[in-house]
């Protein structure tokens, strides 16, 4: 990782971090319980790799950045409310996320469920309240995307389809299918909507940057699938293996480790080539991609 592209990403991080901290109700706010297990499970840890991708798509679009950051904070609340549903015992039953006790350990399953439901509205209480694109109508058709993207056409349909899955070998179809939604949903939804709070990018040039975030998306969920494998518990900040453990299909059962690493690297491919017709000004999500790709964790 480049010296510039690691600055760029600790301040988009740190900036993110502190529009969370201050829209996410206080800690000693009534009730404590719920506001302290949603501070828990957003603050602190995370790639932020979903604000990443908005923050670089806006700087292609030349948005507004304080726009940008609302977008950005809306899809990472979303992931963050994601996270804490897929720890829980009646889906991926797990007990460690991002380094930390999963949230329904730390306080209790009832607490998760409405950490989860509490950070879903917040996600769209951020997204209506102020200006954050050029026209009001843009600005509805993006609460619809985030909203269409979380659902169950989205990730959380991908998610019914996960737990549909488990013991089961899916063709590479329905293995495509079920990370596309689970996973790619929310990260297309991150680079659309940063993007249109500007509106600068014409119907074609929104056509690639969808085309992008499409193949983001899935290579995120292969390399995820491949982390499981091939990382530790303690560089992970979650349980390693856990795939295998709770039977479920992956691109590493069904395609093997390094069929999989070469998926990953033909849509890292196919998501530079969708970037080309915009030269330069695509840099920051050509790096972006390149980090997702690469990462160890
Ligand atoms: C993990 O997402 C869950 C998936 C959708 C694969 P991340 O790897 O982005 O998790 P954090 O936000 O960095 O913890
Ligand atoms: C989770 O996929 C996707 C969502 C949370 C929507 P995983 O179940 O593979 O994510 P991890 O590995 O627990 O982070
Ligand atoms: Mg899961
Ligand atoms: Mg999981
Ligand atoms: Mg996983």
């Amino acid at each position: 990782m480049s010296a510039d592209f690691q600055n760029w990403t600790s301040s988009c991080q740190a900036r993110i971090e502190t529009l969370l901290e201050s829209r996410l109700p206080a800690a000693d706010c009534v009730p404590e319980r719920l506001h302290k297990a949603m501070r828990y499970s957003v603050l602190g840890g995370g790639k932020r790799v979903r604000p990443l991708l908005s923050f670089a798509a806006g700087e292609l679009a030349l948005a507004d950045t304080d726009r940008v950051m609302v977008v950005a904070a809306a899809v990472e609340l979303i992931h963050a409310y994601s996270l804490v549903h897929d720890d829980l015992p009646c889906m991926d039953d797990d007990i460690l996320r991002r380094g930390k006790p999963t949230c329904h350990i730390e306080f209790d399953e009832a607490t998760a469920l409405l950490t989860g439901d509490s950070l879903q509205t917040l996600a769209f209480e951020l997204l209506a309240e102020k200006c954050l694109a050029d026209e009001p109508g843009t600005q509805l058709e993006m609460i619809a995307q985030l909203a269409v993207a979380a659902g169950s056409r989205g990730m959380a349909g991908g998610q019914a389809f996960d737990l549909d899955s488990v013991g089961k070998t899916l063709s590479l179809p329905e293995l495509e299918f079920m990370h596309i939604h689970k996973t790619g949903a929310l990260i297309r939804a991150a680079v659309m909507l940063g993007a249109r709070c500007n509106n600068r990018l014409n119907n074609n040039q929104l056509g690639k940057l969808d085309h992008f975030a499409k193949c983001v998306g899935l290579a995120f969920q292969v390399v995820d699938d491949l982390l499981d494998t091939e990382a530790t518990t303690a560089t992970l900040g979650k349980t390693a293996g856990k795939d295998a453990e709770n039977n479920k299909p992956t691109y590493v059962s069904i395609l093997g480790i390094s069929q999989a690493r070469e998926l990953a690297e033909k849509l890292q491919h196919d998501a530079y080539q969708a970037l080309d017709s915009f030269g330069e000004a695509a840099l920051r999500l050509r790096q972006v991609t390149d980090f997702i790709i690469k990462r160890k964790f």
